[in-house]
């Protein structure tokens, strides 16, 4: 595995990561899948070892674009981090679709950005249909899921899913929202998936058109990308993010140190001590 011990791949990482925008700390302990990827494409390029990649990467500009989509970690699952999804069901997209509502339109928009398999977006789909659609009758939820990885978002479209993937969401909810599917997997039924649109994006150097009243981008560009990068990316978000409108990030991440002074109107909320990691853009929307 990796052609190299541990050390030496770490060592390589931290040489390569920097040139591709990305950090090592968000690396650590999901390096092993990187790791064996990177074995593989040593053996098929008919390299010996990582010092011989390194070379060949100096000589082939063009591999460093290879290397970046074998940098990409694509775990995700229904309702990840539980909590997080129940304060959006119950406090952020209720609060929005309020907002919304006072301003008399009748579309609230969402963006999923680095959607995986689709589990993020369809959760919300999921939590629109299933709990608040009722509530606000004259309003409808379009997401779109942007993802850099086109094999992921192939399976999005499919929407098939293991039964591992599915363990955080409400039990009930996976009664009503799948079926089984093929070779044993769970099947997302297509009312739940009409909500939702996909397109593959990079994120640094794409956005969906239009802007967006709740933005997630969680366990990607606050975890895996370099500190210029997040600031980057944070301006886009910014940028396509409705006054008042919401970001949610992971709720181990946290924005990179100068948000408080380019992003001055976005704050924070905290609710029974955990951090929900919800920013606002401007405060006015009280909740
Ligand atoms: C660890 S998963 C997180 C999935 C989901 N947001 C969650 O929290 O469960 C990161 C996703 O971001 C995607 N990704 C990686 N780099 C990206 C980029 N530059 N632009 C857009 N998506 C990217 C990966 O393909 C992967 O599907």
């Amino acid at each position: 595995m990796g052609k190299g011990n541990d050390q030496q791949f770490v060592m390589f990482l931290q040489w390569a990561l920097p040139r591709l925008g990305l950090r090592w700390p968000g690396f650590r302990k999901v390096r092993g899948q990187v790791r064996k990827r990177i074995g593989r494409r040593i053996s098929e390029l008919d390299l010996d070892n990582l010092e011989d990649y390194r070379l060949f990467l100096d000589g082939h500009p063009e591999e460093w674009s290879h290397l970046d989509n074998l940098c990409r970690i694509t775990i995700a699952r229904f309702f990840r981090d539980r909590g997080v999804f129940g304060s959006i069901a119950d406090t952020v997209l209720p609060a929005l679709a309020a907002q919304v509502t006072r301003r008399d339109q009748d579309l609230l928009r969402c963006w999923s950005c680095g959607c995986a398999s689709g589990e993020e977006p369809y959760s919300l789909a999921l939590i629109w249909q299933l709990a608040l659609a009722a509530r606000f009758p004259s309003l409808s939820m379009t997401i779109v899921g942007t993802d850099a990885d086109p094999a992921t978002l192939q399976r999005a479209r499919e929407a098939y899913y293991p039964a591992g993937c599915l363990r955080e969401l409400p039990a009930p909810w996976r009664e009503q929202a799948f079926r089984s599917g093929p070779t044993g997997q769970l099947a997302l039924k297509a009312e739940f998936k009409k909500i939702v649109s996909f397109l593959n994006q990079d994120v640094r150097a794409t956005a969906p058109s239009g802007s967006f009243h709740l933005i997630l981008c969680r366990n990607l560009a606050f975890t895996y990308f370099d500190l210029e990068t997040q600031e980057k990316i944070l301006g886009v978000f910014a940028e396509h993010l409705e006054p008042g409108g919401a970001l949610v990030i992971g709720c181990h991440e946290k924005l990179p140190p100068q948000a408080e002074t380019t992003l001055a109107p976005f704050f924070n909320i905290e609710k029974n001590g955990t951090k929900l990691n919800v920013f606002w853009k401007d405060d006015r929307l009280c909740i």
